[in-house]
């Protein structure tokens, strides 16, 4: 089994010295890129930058992108032969329209940046997915959790996603513990009890697991 496993935040170049980012560190995706490795699958950890190292099992293998534009050429190489596909990453929504070449120059009291939408990996690889194909996309959402999950489910054609909790201390980004509820496309839900981000990716993947090869 093959897995395409996006994670990490993107960075999106302003000029030579700046990008606009995020607080994710690939936590997540690394733990559940362990897992599926630790179950005999085979992995392509699509990374953007992340101070963690490379996973050390040799059944993954980790491909370092920058911006949103290069984990998408990264993972759309992979998506066609892949079986599952699990989109981890925090993926910048905007870039900045314009990349200077030089670095921008401190000059009145207001800068205002144009940015311009960059391309949904989860949704456009969703468009191409074969009926074996299996894709699970994570989502944090602050206001009515629940309902915008389920349409982002729809939207991108998830068979899966994974909640992510703000509300509980420990959760989240940069914590070693995270709480996470799953919904799946029949709009069967699953919580998951507040735990380290190991125990939740272990969990996840024996889920996914479960949904691939039902038992009889
Ligand atoms: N995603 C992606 N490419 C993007 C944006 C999001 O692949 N350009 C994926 C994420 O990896 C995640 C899922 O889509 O699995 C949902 O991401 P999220 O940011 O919650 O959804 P958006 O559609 O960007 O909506 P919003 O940020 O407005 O809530
Ligand atoms: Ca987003």
């Amino acid at each position: 089994m093959h897995i395409l496993l996006t994670a990490g935040p993107t960075y999106e170049p302003l000029d030579p010295v700046r990008f606009l980012g995020n607080r994710s560190t690939g936590k997540m995706g690394y733990a559940i890129a362990e897992a599926f490795a630790a179950q005999g699958a085979e992995v392509t950890l699509i990374s953007g930058p992340s101070y963690l190292p490379d996973p050390a099992s040799p059944r993954i293998r980790t491909v370092r992108v920058e911006t949103a534009a290069e984990m998408y050429a990264a993972a759309s190489e992979v998506a066609l032969e892949a079986d599952v596909w699990v989109f981890a990453a925090a993926v910048a929504d905007y870039r900045p329209a314009k990349v200077g070449v030089d670095k921008i120059k401190k000059s009145g009291e207001t800068l205002t940046l144009e940015l311009v939408k960059n391309v949904d990996i989860a949704a456009t690889l969703g468009q191409r997915k074969r009926p074996e194909q299996f894709a699970v996309g994570f989502a944090l959402e602050t206001t009515n959790e629940l309902a915008h999950a389920q349409d982002k489910l729809r939207r991108k054609k998830f068979d899966l996603i994974v909640l992510n909790s703000l509300r509980d201390a420990g959760a989240g980004f940069g914590h070693d513990t995270n709480k996470v509820t799953v919904l799946d496309a029949a709009g069967q839900i699953v919580n998951f009890e507040l735990q380290s981000k190991a125990e939740v990716a272990r969990g996840l993947v024996s889920l996914i697991m479960a949904k691939l090869n039902p038992a009889p």
